[in-house]
């Protein structure tokens, strides 16, 4: 087994956003996939995005705001999202106090078409959330 320790990943700055890439860990050639952590401090966003591969996101600390597709849908920790092929993307932490960190992973679509595996109807990003009533 091998063990990942974010805190410890070599990392750098892509505009405000700090990536920790997988590629230090010399997977190379063993994984169908690539990886990184990133962190988007609060109140700032990520750089646009755009490139051919497949992204899958899990968001592991703050709230996302993914913005893709001329729409901005909230992702909580725990939840993920997942990018088409060439789907633009800008990754906002609207939050003033809590960096946003995400675990992604990336690949080239596997045969067929890549980006109509993504571009079926939105999964609703409404959760229904319990109502406390007020004693
Ligand atoms: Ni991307």
């Amino acid at each position: 087994m091998r063990h990942f320790v974010s805190d410890s990943a070599e990392s750098y700055a892509v505009g405000v956003v700090d990536v920790a890439r997988w590629e230090q860990y010399g997977l190379d050639g063993t994984l169908p996939f690539q990886a990184m952590w990133y962190t988007v401090p609060p109140n700032s966003s990520s750089p646009r995005d755009c490139h051919p591969e497949v992204e899958l996101s899990v968001v592991i600390g703050g709230t996302a705001s993914v913005e893709a597709s001329g729409a901005i849908t909230e992702v909580a920790s725990g939840s993920c999202f997942l990018l088409s092929s060439e789907e633009a993307h800008v990754i906002h932490n609207r939050d003033q106090e809590v960096p946003l960190f995400i675990f992604t992973t990336y690949w080239m679509p596997l045969g067929g078409d890549g980006a109509a595996v993504v571009s079926e109807p939105a999964v609703a990003a409404e959760v229904a959330v319990p109502t406390e009533v007020a004693q």
